[in-house]
């Protein structure tokens, strides 16, 4: 077994050495969402590749870079790209950014994805606030032996953990009631995550409609598990980039999915701005 915190501890070291900024809100991009982090103001980007430890991606639209730097004044972590489960990564791997951006100083994380839409009512291209999620991938993100040295906050650390308010109540309650502000409706909605890299079958999304989920994605539920591991608070969002298998008579294509991510990327970019400086007041 590895020792996640030792190496966690030298991946924080060398961003730190390359960043003077110590951030205090980490941001997640997922697919098709990452030119978010031209956002990031005196911006130092760091390539995965270069920090010790780092996993790399392998899949298209992930492009891999750190970004530390100011938004609206407050210092940021942004990650273009993530690495997930199914590419072939142990569990430490798909948490190991997350873990480090806690070291170095994150204590609310914005988590993004692209999802496909289970719940009709959403459409195409719709950002949803997640409200809580169901894993369905066989596997936990907190699996092997305890770490109580990454507790971000006292009391956090502990072998069980609880995971009643997991996407977190304020936080989720202020971005909709931003969108409301800029005049469009942010729904909410339960994440189902699946290992993947298949896309679901119509029954499978039948079966998981029955159990009370809205979206479905592969990524997301394991860097909240270790961020409620750790203490920080959590944002999900996610992008509807497709309606999930047997909603609508058509094959899913992960072109797709890359392409309505850049075509909310402004409403997107318009949301997460206007709602960093007050999750930073929060
Ligand atoms: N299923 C799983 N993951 C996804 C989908 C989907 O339909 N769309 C984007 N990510």
């Amino acid at each position: 077994m590895t020792d996640q915190y030792a190496q966690a501890t030298a991946a924080a070291e060398y961003i730190r050495s390359r960043a003077a900024l110590a951030p205090t809100l980490g941001i997640i991009l997922g697919s098709g969402l990452g030119n978010f982090a031209s956002m990031v103001e005196q911006a130092t980007t760091i390539s995965y590749a270069d920090i010790p430890h780092f996993p790399q991606s392998t899949v298209q639209g992930h492009s891999g870079k750190l970004v530390l730097g100011t938004i609206a004044g407050i210092g940021v972590a942004v990650m273009q790209g993530r690495v997930h489960a199914y590419e072939g990564y142990s569990m430490e791997q798909v948490t190991f950014p997350t873990r480090v951006l806690s070291l170095l100083g994150v204590r609310r994380l914005i988590v993004t994805n692209a999802a496909g839409g289970i719940n009709p009512r959403y459409g195409q291209g719709a950002i949803v606030a997640i409200s809580d999620h169901i894993n369905l991938t066989g596997t936990n993100a907190a699996l092997g032996l305890n770490e109580p040295r990454f507790a971000a906050i006292p009391g956090a650390g502990q072998r069980f953990f609880d995971m009643s308010a997991a996407y977190s109540p304020t936080l989720r309650k202020l971005a909709i009631t931003e969108a409301a502000r800029q005049g469009w409706m942010l729904n909410e909605g339960v994440y189902i995550a699946v290992l993947g890299p298949s896309y679901e079958t119509p029954a499978e999304i039948r079966a998981f409609r029955t159990l009370g989920a809205d979206l479905v994605g592969m990524s997301t539920v394991h860097e909240v598990i270790v961020a409620r591991h750790m203490g920080l608070e959590v944002l999900g969002l996610s992008v509807v980039t497709n309606m999930a298998a047997g909603v609508l008579d058509e094959p899913i294509h992960h072109e797709e999915v890359m392409e309505i991510g850049r075509r909310i990327e402004g409403q997107f970019t318009r949301l997460l701005a206007a709602i960093i400086p007050q999750i930073a007041a929060a």
